[in-house]
């Protein structure tokens, strides 16, 4: 219980104490709940003999109120004396609780809403992951702070078994590991390896509680194990999404050397609950995208079958023009778009004949026709499939020149599709370098030598630069 004076600033006390002593017309005095004197008025008064009132806060005595008998008040006066100190300092303290409960419930609303401005939409785990640890160590600045995931839900872990849900398919012993997906602090190099058992130790006790679960000092805590720093104080908040766990946020030391506070533990909680609904989205969204780019390549590697020259050819148009656009600085969303549109670029020769792909002299009219038809067949496939509608364009046009001289639409210049100049360059540099039924593959100088030469009649001069900066990473 606090003490009197921690209730009320001790100017407001004086100045109660004075108007007490002139509505009554006595000395008025306050003592602390040990009777120890605080404040007199008149001041620096003295006393020896006291009627005194308790003041109360919430039933518990805080403090008194006292007359001196000398002054031969009425018993009434003292009363309403005690009974309006006890009221005031009620209000006072009423108000300070809700003070500290708007201002708590504030910082909780801004945390969570710069979250959610900073996360948007993400469908990406890393981002949710980084943001949500420096998040946990701006508003709790501790010597590391990790975010761990199940094992069976990591991205790079990720079975079809987990996308359709069908839980038996995933092994037990992954759903009961957690691995650190992101360390902060200054041990993060080691907790960035650490793995954690969710069946025994503290991660078990706070996962079987559903709630948080802080240690003050970890080497009195037998349950305490599996962890590859120093630790002394530590915080474990877990991440759980319809009942479910995917993960947890551990803290361990806050800088300050304090304990992690309830206050603290509660926010975290809380955002911690609107993070594992994000993570788990992001996951989900990994999954579907794993799954379809699976598809698409077997998709590809199946067309390109009809033809030993051309197999896996799509695969490494796609890894080439990646790169490109990694150099171009576009985000890892954009990118992952723009891997598919190039996996899917030759799609539409499904429908060409296979004696035209595999001919090995020269095309006729009639049979070069047929095999232009390919971009528009494959952006008609892709155009069905509302997910990708945005790639049709940049499929139809993949076989535009820079000169406006290409096919289907004759676009030329800027006018092309940014994506789909880009699959020129790596379709071409990927077709030079690659064994043909009439020629050997020319080498990496000879290609590029060739490609150089077409700059600005078939292939975009600017484009071609940024590949040229990736060229020796290809193989
Ligand atoms: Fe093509």
């Amino acid at each position: 219980m606090p003490e009197i004076i921690d209730l009320l600033d001790k100017s407001r006390i004086k100045e109660l104490l004075r108007q007490f002593s002139d509505a009554f017309g006595t000395s008025v005095i306050l003592l602390d709940k040990n009777e120890d004197l605080l404040f007199t008025f008149p001041e620096n008064m003295h006393h020896t003999d006291l009627m005194k009132e308790p003041v109360y806060l919430r039933d518990s005595i805080v403090g008194y109120v006292g007359i001196p008998k000398a002054d031969n008040p009425p018993r009434s006066s003292l009363c309403f004396i005690g009974r309006n100190m006890t009221e005031i300092i009620g209000m006072g303290f009423e108000v300070d609780s809700l003070s500290g409960e708007v201002a708590k419930n504030y910082e909780e609303l801004s945390l969570l809403r710069s979250l959610s401005t900073r996360l948007g939409a993400a469908l990406n785990v890393d981002k949710i992951c980084n943001e949500l640890a420096d998040e946990v160590m701006n508003f709790c600045p501790s010597k590391n702070v990790s975010i761990l995931l199940r094992s069976d839900m990591l991205a790079d872990t990720l079975s079809t078994s987990y996308i359709v849900g069908s839980k038996n398919l995933v092994p037990e012993s992954r759903k009961t590991m957690l691995f650190t997906k992101v360390a902060l602090g200054a041990y993060s190099s080691s907790a960035s390896m650490m793995s954690l058992s969710t069946d025994r130790g503290l991660l078990k006790h706070a996962f079987d509680k559903k709630e948080p679960l802080t240690v003050c000092d970890v080497s009195a805590d037998e349950r305490f194990e599996g962890f590859t720093y120093p630790v002394s104080r530590l915080l474990i908040v877990p991440l759980i999404v319809e009942d479910s766990f995917i993960g947890a946020i551990v803290a361990t030391d806050k800088l300050d050397g304090e304990e992690f506070f309830s206050t603290e533990i509660k926010l975290l909680f809380s955002i911690a609950s609107y993070c594992a609904i994000s993570i788990k989205k992001a996951l989900l969204y990994d999954g579907i995208r794993s799954l379809l780019f699976s598809t698409a390549e077997a998709f590809s590697l199946t067309i390109e079958a009809k033809d030993v020259y051309t197999y896996g050819h799509s695969k490494r148009v796609s890894d080439i023009a990646a790169e490109i656009f990694k150099e171009l600085g576009l985000p890892p969303e954009i990118i992952n778009w723009i891997r598919l549109a190039a996996l899917l670029h030759d799609i539409g020769k499904i429908g060409t004949p296979e004696n035209i792909l595999n001919k090995k002299g020269r095309l006729d009219i009639h049979e070069m026709d047929m095999v232009k038809q390919h971009p528009l067949s494959g952006a008609k496939m892709i155009e069905q499939i509302p997910m990708l509608r945005d790639l049709s364009q940049w499929i139809l046009h993949h076989h535009e020149r820079y000169d406006g001289s290409g096919y289907p639409s004759r676009l030329s210049g800027d006018s092309i599709p940014m994506p789909s100049r880009v699959i020129a360059i790596a379709d071409v540099f990927d077709a030079l370098t690659s064994d043909r039924s009439y020629r050997k593959a020319y080498t990496k100088g000879e290609a590029l030598k060739i490609m150089r030469e077409s700059l600005g009649k078939e292939l975009d001069p600017v484009l071609f630069g940024y590949f040229e900066k990736i060229v020796s990473l290809l193989p």
